[in-house]
């Protein structure tokens, strides 16, 4: 939780100022009270403090620890580097034990008190449920801070608070273990958001209704599982008049272990990630609903875990799915397009939207096309591709377009059956011929496919204003864009 207010008072145990290099030079700091204009002053003479973007410096008066943010010069200043910096201010050491801090933000521009807000709220979210803590360890956790902003801006801060309260759900559920993020915690975790939302229905699909209406490609996947699998389609009526919905799909797989093409070690420990795109429509529809956003829209989570075993399904088995296509399955590992195939395929038919979005972490091929920083992104559709552009460059939840052209059918072509699970040539442009796989489900509704195996989740030190673990990739930059359209 933050506490809003217009102009700082300096009453937290710390306060942490953002400084332009402009302002060090021009020496404006009016809003300083005196102590702190008298220190100011002798850092500058002596030309300790240059607010250099990054820059941290500690400035103690009396009891309270000033800690000076270097932002740079406004002109050439990113918004991606001053959450970077914000972060990295309030993670220092120097921070570490106290308890509430007052963020002094002197920009009257909005957009950069709420990049400080995402500073505060996604920049400082760390995954440590399994963590033990020391009895000698004295820090504060990070989520049990109070923090104040005081920022001139006009606009209601709350959104975006809110927005980033959807990110990190999404990050708790991918972050936490297979076994206890399944189908039916996925189940429960929407149930509970929906609860008591009069304009929300929900319609369900256990493995029994599933067999009935022949969803014959999510019950293969899910086959060499002892868990349920699960397509869950909350149709959410925001608007005042009917039809017009987005529906956003998401590949729920709770665990990929590849199946008989078993992953090897060194790709299959991260695993657990691979329901992020179930987990970014869930963030987006806890988002919607705190918005009380005035659209019409379809979340879809496809949920099933990929695992190996005596019942598992089969590289080489056709199978046929919803659409009454008929699969060849190439590779058990290509199983997230074909859970998305039969939602599509399902929600095309019974709910018709007039467009559509799905997200999964679908490739590794697109770890290796964009890494870790660009979604990739491709649409049948070229002003919605500008539209969900826009969202990104508003939200630095990042997408870079890759194309869909027809003479891509043949690459997932099969002599055996109606469509191949596998991209030919091998290897080539894999992200590509998965979306077109996806593609060929769709019966021309307007699309957009989000492959965020490379942005869902990162190990090691983390990127950007993420730490280790999962990101929520998707759920800002879809938010936006319902918000906008
Ligand atoms: N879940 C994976 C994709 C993935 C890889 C996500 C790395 C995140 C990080 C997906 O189900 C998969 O295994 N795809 C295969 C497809 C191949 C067999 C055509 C892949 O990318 O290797
Ligand atoms: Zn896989
Ligand atoms: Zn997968």
């Amino acid at each position: 939780m933050i506490t809003y207010r217009t102009s700082a008072k300096f009453d937290s145990q710390a306060s942490v100022i953002l400084i332009s290099k402009d302002q060090v030079k021009s020496k404006k700091f009016n809003f300083f009270n005196k102590s702190l204009k008298d220190q100011i002053s002798v850092l500058n003479q002596s030309n300790q403090f240059t607010g250099e973007d990054g820059q941290l410096f500690p400035v103690m008066i009396k009891k309270q620890v000033n800690l000076l943010v270097g932002i740079g010069a406004k002109k050439d200043m990113s918004l991606t580097a001053l959450r970077i910096s914000v972060r990295k201010a309030l993670l220092s050491p120097t921070l570490s034990r106290v308890k509430d801090i007052e963020v002094i933000v002197h920009d009257k521009d909005d957009e950069v008190a709420k990049a400080v807000i995402e500073s505060i709220l996604i920049g400082t979210y760390a995954w440590k449920k399994y963590v033990t803590k020391d009895k000698s360890d004295k820090s504060v956790e990070n989520s049990s801070k109070k923090y104040t902003l005081a920022a001139a801006g006009k606009s209601d801060f709350k959104d975006s608070e809110t927005i980033c309260a959807g990110v990190n759900l999404a990050r708790d559920l991918i972050n936490d273990n297979a076994d206890t993020v399944t189908s039916d915690l996925l189940e429960k975790t929407i149930r509970q958001l929906v609860k008591g939302k009069k304009n929300i229905s929900i319609e369900l699909l256990n493995k029994k209704e599933m067999k009935a209406k022949k969803l014959g490609l999510h019950l293969a996947v899910n086959q060499g599982s002892n868990k349920e699998p699960k397509l869950i389609i909350v149709k959410y009526s925001g608007a005042a008049k009917k039809g017009n919905y987005t529906a956003f799909i998401g590949k729920g797989i709770t665990y990929d272990t590849g199946g008989i093409n078993l992953k090897p070690s060194g790709h299959i420990e991260t695993m657990r990630m691979d329901m992020s795109g179930a987990a970014a429509v869930i963030g987006t529809l806890k988002n919607t609903i705190a918005l009380n956003l005035k659209k019409n829209i379809l979340f879809v989570i496809a949920v099933a875990e990929n695992a190996i075993g005596s019942f598992a399904y089969k590289p080489g088995d056709v199978i046929r799915g919803y659409s009454g296509k008929t699969v060849e399955i190439g590779n058990t590992d290509a199983e997230g397009r074909l859970v998305l195939a039969d939602a599509i395929a399902y929600v095309v038919k019974n709910y018709k939207p007039a467009r559509l979005i799905d997200i999964a972490t679908l490739t590794g091929a697109c770890v290796v096309a964009l890494g870790h920083d660009y979604t990739g992104l491709m649409t049948n559709d070229d002003k919605f591709s500008r539209h969900l552009v826009r969202s990104s460059n508003d939200t630095d939840d990042r997408v870079w377009r890759l194309p869909i052209y027809p003479e891509l059918k043949k690459s997932v072509s099969s002599k055996i059956a109606d469509i191949r699970n596998l991209g030919y040539p091998k290897g080539a442009a894999g992200t590509v011929t998965a979306a077109e796989f996806l593609h060929q489900f769709t019966d021309g509704t307007t699309w957009a496919h989000l492959d965020i195996a490379g942005t869902a989740f990162e190990e090691g030190q983390g990127r950007l204003y993420f730490g280790h673990g999962a990101t929520g990739a998707g759920v800002r930059l879809v938010t936006n864009y319902l918000q906008n359209n």
